[in-house]
């Protein structure tokens, strides 16, 4: 997904708007993508609550409705009205109910309605203006043992991905996740140009503050995993580096 293809937009999206959405939709980006491990990693289930921050066309998203079934939900946020109307004509096309598209704004940092167990952001932090305050705002929708998921590309030269200064490197991102109260509480190491960093709340920090209460609403709701529970992206204990 080399973007190569500038010059870009406000949001950081690359102008020729019809080639980036056969980028980000190219079959051939699986090779390197991998992206049924990564849903498979977020350990969703049946009914959970979930969002794709910065979905586009919901290359991504479209798995997570898959994975939660139709009784959960999966919130796909982004900035771009072309991306909403793609994601919203890709759901609608697949037979998918449980997708449900929101527009943002930038700078506001549009929220998933309800609190999710897992938010995911691939490829999208490098084109967040102010990072840190936007997973802050993330952190305070995570149901109690949620986590967001980081997905974006090594800060050096790669045959895919934007140009080096558009890249956030890993420390960059972590360091912005202390900022915003979120740890590092496990980090995944099988995508060959990106890292995979599942961010939970730092214990005592106000942003996700999980309260042991249900959270989401209706179908969705539920109570915190036990804990122990190393199952994916939502288990609470799971700390180990693979
Ligand atoms: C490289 S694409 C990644 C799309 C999708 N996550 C994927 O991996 O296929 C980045 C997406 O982030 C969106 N975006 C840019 N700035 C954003 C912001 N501030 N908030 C939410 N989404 C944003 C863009 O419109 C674009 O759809």
């Amino acid at each position: 997904m080399g973007h190569g293809h500038g010059p870009y937009d406000r949001h950081r999206n690359p102008e020729d708007f019809a080639r980036y959405l056969g980028k980000l939709e190219n079959p051939e980006r699986a090779a390197w993508q991998k992206p049924d491990r990564v849903v498979e990693l977020l350990g969703l289930e049946a009914g959970d609550v979930a969002c794709d921050v910065g979905a586009g066309p919901g290359y991504l998203a479209l798995r997570m409705a898959r994975a939660v079934g139709p009784a959960g939900a999966v919130y796909a946020i982004d900035v771009d009205p072309r991306m909403i109307e793609a994601v919203s004509r890709r759901s609608e096309e697949a037979g998918i109910r449980n997708l449900h598209p929101i527009l943002s704004d930038a700078r506001k940092g549009a929220l998933p309605p309800r609190r999710c167990q897992v938010i995911l952001v691939v490829n999208a932090f490098h084109h967040f203006p102010d990072g840190a305050a936007y997973l802050k705002k993330l952190a305070g929708r995570l149901s109690a043992g949620g986590r967001i998921v980081v997905v974006d590309f090594h800060r050096r030269k790669l045959p895919v991905g934007p140009p080096p200064d558009h890249k956030v490197s890993r420390a960059d991102v972590a360091a912005a996740a202390r900022r915003a109260g979120l740890e590092v509480a496990r980090e995944r190491r099988f995508l060959p140009y990106q890292y995979f960093l599942e961010l939970a709340v730092i214990r005592g920090s106000k942003p996700g503050r999980a309260s042991g209460r249900p959270v989401g609403k209706g179908r969705g709701a539920r109570r915190p995993p036990p804990r122990g529970r190393a199952r994916g992206a939502r288990g609470r204990a799971a700390r180990s580096t693979r």
